[in-house]
């Protein structure tokens, strides 16, 4: 039996990255699967591969009709327990060269769209007595680096919002906690102008665990949040990073 059976599940910018690594996780797990995307071709291929337990609908976080689609779809499959809010983007530049389109469109994806995502599940979960929303920040939620600040101020955002939807929402069974991945070999984090061996040799040979993450070692977190196993969690940080926030082990000390 898997470990989400009896459970359905939205996630959001499952087409691809840590989305698609979470949504054949809970699929391969029982769940049952609503996952959305602006990349209509990869969504479908991956419906395709995952059969009748995942269905993807074209969806943009940002708009409020897209979540009332997805959450009527789920409940085609039964109670909606589970929302994963993955979807985002990334902006790199300097903060003097970050337009007010530039922010606000990293804004209106990855806490917006979060926000609108955790107000539409609200009744949905309290109709199926419980539920858990998980809500992918990042280390850059947790610190920051220099041409991140739209990106970075968001996922510090969404860290805040979980603690708020945490607090209001500990009473109708629903847990919100945020997932902090550090660097993942996806698009977002350099897989498509770099190798695995590339990106081992740079920064992250300096980590205390010395590699790229893969999205499946996050997506088991997520998965992990989704159980009941995690039935006391709630408010959060869940981190996955190798190790970085924690500290770099510096070349020229010993013991490096
Ligand atoms: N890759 C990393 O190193 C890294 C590090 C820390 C946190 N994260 C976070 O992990 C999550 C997944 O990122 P990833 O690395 O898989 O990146 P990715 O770019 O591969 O995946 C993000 C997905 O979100 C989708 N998306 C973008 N805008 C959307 C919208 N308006 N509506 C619906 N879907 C939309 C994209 O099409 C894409 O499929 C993100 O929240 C990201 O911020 C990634």
């Amino acid at each position: 039996m898997g470990r989400l059976e009896n459970k359905v599940a939205i996630v959001t910018g499952g087409a691809r990255g840590l989305g698609a690594a979470t949504v054949r996780m809970m699929v391969a797990e029982g769940a049952k699967v609503v996952f959305g995307d602006v990349l209509t071709e990869e969504g479908a291929a991956l419906a395709a591969e995952l059969g009748p337990t995942a269905a993807f609908l074209q969806m943009d976080v940002t708009e409020p009709a897209a979540w009332d689609a997805a959450i009527a779809r789920a409940l085609e499959y039964g109670p909606l327990n589970v929302l994963v809010n993955n979807a985002a983007v990334v902006h790199m530049a300097a903060l003097t060269d970050t337009t007010d389109d530039d922010y606000m469109r990293v804004f209106k994806i990855n806490q917006f769209g979060t926000f609108l995502g955790i107000r539409a599940m609200v009744e949905p979960m309290k109709a199926a007595g419980s539920g858990s929303i998980i809500n992918v920040s990042s280390i850059d939620g947790l610190h920051s680096a220099a041409g991140l600040s739209a990106y970075s101020s968001t996922k510090w955002a969404v860290r805040g919002l979980t603690k708020n939807a945490a607090i209001e929402l500990g009473q109708y069974g629903i847990r919100v906690n945020s997932v902090h991945p550090g660097g993942m070999y996806t698009a977002m984090g350099g897989a498509e102008h770099s190798t695995v061996e590339q990106l081992n040799q740079s920064t992250y040979s300096q980590f205390p665990i010395p590699r790229v993450g893969q999205p499946e070692e996050v997506a088991q977190l997520i998965v992990f949040l989704a159980t009941d196993e995690a039935s006391y969690s709630t408010g959060s940080e869940f981190v996955a990073d190798g190790g970085w926030f924690t500290g770099m082990r510096n070349p020229h000390m010993p013991c490096s």
